[in-house]
């Protein structure tokens, strides 16, 4: 069983309007509300591989219970602990005339000590059920400094492999825990390692704690340093669309593979096809599987000599 986390549950608002002017008002045509959250996210990519995942995470309040219901319509199975506090909401306004998208993400709610051990222990039971357990996205204000650290540890005692998609000092501090798999974007590995070039960011990172590195950089595809050999992983072609949720599809893939227990460079091939095939789609935890069989095998995988950490 794959297990996904989502600390800070959101409830994602999307509406769409003509044309996004600030200081103006707007009629909005079309609004959607779904559950969300990065966890979240890669749990629908996963029930649409056929898989079974469990969504646990913190959700409170009116918000939190809302973002419950979703989940069950969507049929996914969720194990959330709810605290006190409310959930979050996010607001992405998207404006037809250029297809760009202006977001609006709130905090989330403040976790007390007290519902953070109730979560861990949940947490540790669902834990010892899974074969691979998926850390996505911030964590919500009043957690512990090294909460994905902890989590990370629990997982990997109870002998689940762990994959961490997080970034800024969350992704630092879990690094010592040796997460089996982080997965930052360009952006952010830039922003951990203060290294643009992947490869010797990749090799930081892993110098810190973790296993394998598998950075990710938009249409350029993947650049994975893991202890069984280096890659890159390049998509056949760059899609026109929505990137945002393309991380969410890319995690899910090394998820699914690891679960498999398949070899890195057809986790990385699967990975780069379905991330892509994420981008044509408007909302994040879809893909569209006809463009995923369509680039499989197209993807250029081809194995590069590792860069040395600096
Ligand atoms: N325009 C594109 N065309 C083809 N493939 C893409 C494109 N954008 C992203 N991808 C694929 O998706 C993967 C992840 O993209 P990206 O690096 O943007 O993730 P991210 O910033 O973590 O996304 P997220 O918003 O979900 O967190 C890339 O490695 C690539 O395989
Ligand atoms: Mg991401």
């Amino acid at each position: 069983m794959i297990l996904t986390v989502t600390l800070n549950a959101a409830l994602d608002a999307t509406w769409s309007v003509d044309s996004l002017r600030p200081r103006t008002s707007h009629r909005v045509d079309d609004a959607q509300e779904r559950a969300g959250g990065k966890g979240i996210n890669v749990a629908r990519v996963l029930g649409g591989l056929g898989h079974d995942p469990v969504a646990t995470g913190l959700v409170g309040g009116d918000t939190g219970r809302r973002i419950l219901d979703e989940l069950n319509s969507a049929r996914l199975r969720s194990e959330f602990v709810e605290v006190a506090g409310e959930s979050r909401r996010t607001l992405a306004v998207v404006s037809r005339d250029d297809g760009d998208a202006t977001v609006f993400n709130g905090r989330g709610p403040a976790v007390s000590a007290a519902e953070w051990q109730l979560f861990h222990r949940r947490y540790a039971a669902l834990a010892a059920a899974a074969r691979v357990v998926v850390l996505s996205g911030s964590a919500p204000p009043g957690l512990p400094a090294d909460a994905y650290a902890q989590l990370v540890r629990t997982a990997a005692a109870a002998g689940a492999l762990t994959v961490l998609d997080t970034s800024g000092p969350d992704l630092l501090r879990a690094l010592g825990a040796r997460p089996d798999v982080v997965k930052p974007n360009a952006e952010e590995i830039a922003a951990a390692t203060g290294q643009a070039d992947p490869a010797r960011a990749a090799a930081a990172l892993r110098s810190l704690g973790a296993r394998t590195v598998v950075a990710s950089a938009g249409a350029d595809g993947l650049h994975a340093v893991t202890p069984e050999g280096t890659w890159r992983a390049v998509p056949p072609e760059r899609l026109a669309g929505n990137p945002t949720g393309a991380g969410d599809a890319c995690v899910a893939a090394i998820a699914a593979g690891l679960d498999a227990g398949s070899a890195w460079p057809d986790i990385l091939r699967t990975a780069v096809a379905l991330s892509a095939a994420a981008v044509p789609c408007p909302v994040a935890g879809e893909v569209d599987t006809t463009v995923f069989r369509r680039l499989l095998p197209r993807v250029v995988v081809e194995a590069v000599p590792p860069a040395p950490a600096r």
